[in-house]
């Protein structure tokens, strides 16, 4: 009889934006604890996240959070095979926090350090909790968040090459800027998927704007001007006239720009996978969890007999075992990070 080796546990952090979270995950897929601590009350007022209130939240936070995720998960700091943090992109001033707390716990620990850039750790939620075969390869991966929308050729977990994103706003970003032009409530996404519900995605034909033919870029603000127009008259001289709108006209809306926002979103995604020739799609990030991105997206990879994976709702927001999962494939790789890590706001 053979004796499993023993797992491996990494602890990670994330405060990119404005979750504090910590997890605990076994081998990259078996999640023993993930603790995310929400500051959407904090910024919901101000209609976005507010570095400076986000970056006090997370120093208040994240030792309980720490403390909670290594009690779900029932495990010492000896038990502990490596401390992992996203350190970039994201706010720094945010970053800051879960850096400076995860290079802390690795030098008191005695543990290696492990950085991981937090755009491409959305895509390990899909991974998350899977068991049986990796993914098949080539692939390719769509990170669709409040701060980016990208395309990705994904070679393997830890080689993916950019192929495009977005010019302007981010598709999170137009939920939350549309979701604000309708009076709907902060985060605009689920705000926005909830109207939807009730609404006609044809009553009204907002633009697709795809850009060049062969372009992989994505261009959202020209789709959110659309809904402000429609919304205050060609001329902007109209008030906003969602006050007085009926409940059906604001459905409407809001079923009219997220069908705009997933046919876009689609059809980009199928231009990079003709082009990669890809036999898989990744996707992930907060707008993952729409149902009409999602159900779109399964139609379009049954058609084309390719495999989708999706994380489950709950992964696709910020969270810190989707950080643990790509660590594990580093600490594997052995790319471990100096004690002199620094967060970086870009990518
Ligand atoms: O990935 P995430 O938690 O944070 C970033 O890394 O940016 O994504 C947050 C974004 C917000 O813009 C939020 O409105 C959007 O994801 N979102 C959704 C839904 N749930 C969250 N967008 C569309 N439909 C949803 N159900
Ligand atoms: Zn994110």
């Amino acid at each position: 009889m053979t004796v499993p080796d023993k797992e491996t546990l990494i602890l990670a952090i994330e405060t990119s934006c404005d979750e504090t979270a910590a997890a605990v995950v076994a081998d990259g897929r078996t999640i023993k604890s993930s603790v995310v601590a929400s500051q959407v009350d904090l910024h919901e007022r101000f209609g976005g996240v507010v570095p400076e209130i986000a970056s006090r939240a997370h120093v208040e936070k994240i030792l309980p959070v720490v403390q909670e995720a290594m009690e779900q998960a029932g495990v010492t700091p000896a038990q502990i095979d490596a401390v992992a943090v996203a350190n970039q992109p994201g706010l720094t001033i945010a970053l800051m926090v879960g850096v400076t707390a995860a290079k802390t716990l690795a030098w008191a620990w005695q543990k290696p350090l492990i950085a991981v850039n937090h755009i491409h750790a959305h895509f390990q939620s899909a991974m998350l909790q899977q068991q049986g075969d990796d993914i098949r390869l080539p692939a390719v991966a769509l990170v669709v968040s409040g701060g980016h929308t990208s395309l990705y050729d994904a070679q393997s977990t830890l080689d993916l090459r950019l192929l495009g994103k977005t010019i302007d706003d981010a598709a999170g970003e137009a939920f939350d800027k549309v979701a604000a032009i309708l009076n709907l409530p902060y985060p605009g996404g689920p705000s926005i998927e909830k109207a939807a519900r009730s609404g006609n995605p044809k009553a009204i034909a907002f633009p697709r704007t795809l850009l060049d033919k062969d372009s992989l870029d994505f261009s959202f603000s020209g789709l959110k001007t659309a809904v402000l127009y429609h919304c205050q008259g060609q001329d902007m001289k109209g008030q906003n006239r969602t006050a007085t709108m009926t409940e059906q006209e604001i459905a409407d809306i809001a079923a009219s720009f997220q069908a705009a926002v997933v046919d876009v979103l689609v059809e980009k995604t199928r231009r990079a996978v003709a082009k990669v020739r890809a036999r898989t799609i990744l996707i992930g990030g907060g707008v993952a969890a729409n149902t009409a991105l999602r159900t779109a997206m399964q139609n379009f990879a049954d058609s084309g007999k390719l495999n989708l994976m999706i994380a489950p709702k709950r992964l696709c927001t910020d969270n810190a075992a989707m950080v643990a999962s790509l660590a594990w494939y580093k600490y594997t790789a052995g790319q471990f990070a100096p004690l002199s890590l620094e967060p970086k706001a870009t990518s």
